[in-house]
């Protein structure tokens, strides 16, 4: 199933989880390894690993390795996993397929179980392997739908590195690009610079040519007529079909209505929270302002504070199309995509 080019970020050893540090690429590429829950935590808050996807899977493997590590130990060993548990949950607060991996993870532990520790590993290599075969899924019905398309922009990084493999919004361009000619543009994805160091690194290790532009300059891009589609991934969907995804997402997705180009998310229904109806009630992650400030005002004293949420909400109606492994939803403000929640 696996396309053995493409990078994978999460590699499983038997024993531990290996763990591509994306602070270092494109210059260096270094995988740590985890025998615990607390160190997958730290690699999620830190963003070693990141990507909504990849962080739910990341987080599974910690309960793996929690069960691992207790169950042999005591006889307490369930409060001690729902410890790790809760602490896997706080690592990051916008990706919902974080909680939908745990909550997985919980429902698996409320079972009764022989031999618990390669029940729940099993399972966090199932949630891992489920996702690269939707991203397979997802990455032809895209494809479906770009078909004659010339040009296409993506943001932020959703692909191999953000997934369990392959990606999303990169998935599509990846099974678009095995069919035909297509332009591809990276922004660059101020401030952690998704867009420049992941995106671009990802898409030339399987031979994808790419254009990277400064986020600035979508807008003049988009003026001259040169972009058909923005296409992008998704960190939560509310039921509505409001998308949260990468800060600058929302500003794409403005500047493309007003010059007639279409906007696709692609996103495992993983990461749809059906519990909630609107994009009004996610919580979207603030990061520390020193991301963003220069280190000459990262003191006590400084005038020059910083702003940094790394999220956005971008409204159902400026999105043309929703992409899942269970289908597509076109114009999701018109079609309700909660059609997809018992489709298989
Ligand atoms: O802060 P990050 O890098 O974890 O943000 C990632 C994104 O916003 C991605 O676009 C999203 O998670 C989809 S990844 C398939």
């Amino acid at each position: 199933m696996q396309n053995n080019k493409t990078v994978h970020a999460l590699q499983w050893t038997g024993s531990a989880l290996k763990v591509l540090d994306q602070r270092l690429l494109p210059e260096k590429i270094i995988y740590d390894e985890y025998q615990d829950a607390i160190g997958v935590t730290e690699a999620i808050t830190t963003m070693r690993v990141r990507g909504a996807p990849a962080i739910g899977i990341a987080a599974a493997y910690g309960v793996a390795l929690s069960v691992q590590k207790y169950y042999a130990q005591s006889s307490h060993w369930r409060e001690k996993v729902d410890a790790d548990i809760e602490l896997l949950a706080k690592s990051r607060p916008t990706a919902v397929n974080l909680f939908w991996a745990l909550d997985q993870m919980k429902a698996m532990l409320a079972m009764p179980l022989d031999n618990p520790p390669a029940a729940i590993l099993a399972g966090a290599e199932k949630i891992h392997n489920d996702d690269i075969t939707a991203n397979y899924k997802m990455g032809e019905l895209g494809a479906d739908i770009l078909s004659g398309a010339k040009s296409v922009m993506t943001h932020c990084n959703a692909g191999a590195l953000a997934t369990g493999g392959y990606g999303t919004a990169l998935g599509v361009i990846r099974s678009v690009y095995k069919r035909q000619a297509i332009k591809v543009y990276a922004g660059e994805t101020r401030p952690w610079l998704q867009g420049a160091r992941l995106t671009v690194w990802e898409l030339a290790q399987d031979g994808i040519p790419s254009t990277l532009i400064a986020d600035s300059a979508a807008a003049w891009l988009m003026k001259f007529g040169a972009l058909d589609w923005i296409v992008v991934g998704a960190d939560r969907i509310a039921a509505n079909g409001d998308v949260a995804n990468k800060i600058g997402t929302y500003a794409l997705a403005v500047l493309a209505r007003q010059h007639g180009v279409k906007l696709m998310v692609v996103a495992p229904t993983t990461t749809i929270d059906w519990a909630i109806d609107s994009g009004n009630q996610i919580e979207l992650e603030q990061r520390s302002p020193n991301e963003l400030l220069p280190a000459c005002y990262n003191h006590k004293d400084s005038l020059v504070s910083a702003w940094n949420p790394v999220f956005d909400v971008t409204p159902a109606k400026l999105i043309s199309a929703i992409v899942t492994e269970r289908g597509v939803i076109l114009n999701p403000a018109e079609q309700d995509i909660r059609s997809l929640k018992n489709a298989i």
